[in-house]
């Protein structure tokens, strides 16, 4: 079978038309995490034309920390977004994730850094629809290139509500398609066809983490729906800011 195994291919081609349909969906994305971990940020460098980490810059700017605020950052994979949080005046961070390799990760690269910042970090296993913290207990939460890999965002965002204090801040960062015609054909172009085969290639993947990704972003909901799904989730004032020329999207709402 083509789905079993952890080296075998996570999705059939068909599954590939919307994976966010199948049943199986966190299963299968948690077994390409895994097998992607150790090439991860190597890979979002490389692709990203190192925008990646200016990306996540610009939304721990748009959370607006103040000192003694905690932030919660879902599916914080390797880390990179908990990090820069950590580098903000937060007082704690707490990154979670259902990918125990990419902890692992995330914790060799937080006892490379043994300054203040890094102390900050918690990482700790879990699901972004069941989250393991008290009622309106944190100030932020925080998801990047997160929420498109959730079996259910809305489920997900009521458990963001649930967790944050009123006028808490809700940032999501994720990936989208250019609204220009002409940078939308060679963004697809890439991530369709150049980004599979290299990304493939440096991470030596069989999962077909790198055929999933541009399926899973032309199939997600739009960013008005996600939006509106925001706002019908308990937050207010949803916006959302094009990076790169909207290759990339960062929403920030306010929980009422
Ligand atoms: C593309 S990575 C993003 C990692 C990191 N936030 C970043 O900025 O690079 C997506 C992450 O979402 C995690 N994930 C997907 N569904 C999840 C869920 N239901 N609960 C927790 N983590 C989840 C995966 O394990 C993976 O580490």
């Amino acid at each position: 079978m083509p789905t079993q195994g952890p080296s075998a291919p996570a999705w059939r081609s068909d599954e590939l038309a919307n994976p966010h349909a199948s049943e199986e969906k966190p299963s299968k994305v948690r077994r390409m995490f895994a097998a992607i971990a150790h090439a991860y940020d190597l890979n979002n460098r490389v692709h990203s034309l190192g925008q990646d980490q200016r990306w996540r810059r610009f939304a721990v700017r748009q959370a607006q920390v103040t000192p003694g605020d905690l932030v919660l950052d879902v599916a914080c994979g390797t880390g990179d977004l908990s990090q820069a949080f950590a580098a903000s005046p937060a007082s704690r961070v707490i990154g979670l994730d259902f990918t125990h390799e990419m902890l692992v990760v995330a914790r060799e690269k937080q006892r490379g850094h043994s300054g203040p910042a890094a102390a900050k970090i918690t990482y700790i296993e879990g699901d972004a629809q069941c989250l393991p913290l008290a009622d309106a207990s944190v100030n932020v939460v925080s998801i990047a290139f997160g929420i498109r890999n959730v079996a259910d965002p809305r489920l997900a965002l009521s458990e963001f509500a649930r967790v944050l204090r009123p006028g808490g801040r809700l940032i999501i960062l994720e990936f989208d398609q250019p609204r220009n015609a002409v940078m939308r054909w060679f963004n697809t172009f890439y991530c369709a066809r150049v980004m599979p085969v290299t990304a493939t290639w440096i991470s030596g993947d069989r999962s077909g983490a790198y055929r999933y990704l541009p399926a899973s972003v032309g199939t997600f909901l739009s960013r008005e729906q996600m939006t509106g799904t925001i706002c019908a989730s308990g937050f207010r004032d949803a916006t959302v800011a094009p990076l790169s020329l909207g290759i990339c999207v960062c929403y920030r709402a306010f929980r009422i």
